[in-house]
């Protein structure tokens, strides 16, 4: 019996270095919990798709464990295939295969017969706005539409876990917003949903919980609300006319480039207090811009505070 404490997906001392000596991945661990919507943030080339193909088993690991539902893959290898679905964030269907085709074959490599596929096929394709399309070719589709079909082949097998690997890139704004409408409803009805995004505040629209990954280690993960509600209510980047030694850098200022500076602008102080402190410091404020965007905040903070 799993109880249901059981974490879908614990990560833990996961390493994984490729052929070349890449590390993709150093020692991460991560929970994400049952029936979470649960977004994975990092700039390009973080080490979120190596997470991802490690979970699936797409890619083997160097060292760590991973569990799904408290088992370890590593000695149930099969597990992860029949548990998880997962949509990738590169198109890898037969391009010259009818949209039909490559969820039947799909469904066959689940051990679905043609029975059960007849009837769930069908519901796919309409819940995903593909039922007309049923019999063009995948390179004749859309972007979006390419999408559709991947998610359709992710949920064939009803799975527990579904990995969103970028799963808006290339897809017009209509289709987006009908296909978040579909993955909360999935969400609510049970389905742990793991995405990787760069539209951070989607990402904050859709998931309760997160974490940063970034040189391929998670550098923040917790609750969205409660990491944002961390943030300063400002953020402002300065341009100086020199910077002043690092050891003097008030905990408020973060370096950032020859003569920029993030600020942080702490609660109950004034643009003007900071200013004032710079100048006794030695160094003009040139000009400033408000940044935007809290989630984009984080992002930064979390990754300026690790590069200093
Ligand atoms: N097959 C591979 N061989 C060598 N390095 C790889 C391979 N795949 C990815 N990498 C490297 O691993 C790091 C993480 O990549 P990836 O997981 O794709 O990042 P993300 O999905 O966050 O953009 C990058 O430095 C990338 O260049
Ligand atoms: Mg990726």
């Amino acid at each position: 019996m799993i109880s249901r404490m059981t974490h879908a997906i614990s990560v833990k001392a996961v390493t994984k270095v490729f052929d070349d000596g890449n590390k993709a991945l150093n020692e991460v661990d991560l929970i994400i919990p049952k029936g979470s919507f649960f977004a994975l943030l990092g700039h390009n080339g973080a080490g979120k798709t190596t997470l991802i193909k490690s979970v699936c088993q797409l890619t083997s690991i160097t060292s760590g464990d991973i569990l799904v539902n408290g088992k370890n893959l590593k000695t149930n290898s099969m597990y992860a295939k029949r548990k998880i679905g997962l949509v990738p964030q590169e198109f890898n269907c037969n391009p010259f295969h009818t949209v039909e085709q490559i969820l039947y074959q799909f469904g066959g490599y689940q051990g679905l017969t043609k029975t059960e596929l007849d009837k769930k096929i069908p519901a796919l394709l309409d819940n995903l706005y593909l039922s007309e399309k049923r019999k063009t070719l995948f390179r004749a589709l859309s972007g979006g539409m390419k999408r559709a079909v991947t998610i359709a082949r992710a949920l064939i097998h009803e799975p527990e876990i579904l990995f969103l690997d970028e799963p808006t890139a290339g897809v017009d704004v209509e289709i987006r917003e009908g296909m978040w409408k579909f993955f909360k409803a999935l969400n609510k009805k049970g389905l742990t949903i793991v995405l990787t995004t760069h539209y951070l505040e989607e990402a904050e629209q859709l998931c309760k919980e997160m974490a940063l990954i970034n040189r391929g280690k998670i550098i923040v993960s917790g609750e969205i609300k409660k990491l944002l509600a961390d943030q300063e209510s400002a953020m402002i980047e300065l341009t100086v006319d020199q910077l002043p030694k690092l050891d003097q850098l008030p905990c408020y200022l973060v370096k950032k480039g020859q003569k920029g500076l993030m600020c942080h602008l702490p609660k109950g102080k004034a643009m003007h207090d900071v200013f004032d402190e710079l100048n006794e410091l030695g160094c003009r404020v040139k000009s400033f811009e408000v940044v935007t965007g809290r989630l984009e905040q984080l992002l930064k903070q979390s990754m300026d505070r690790k590069a200093v």
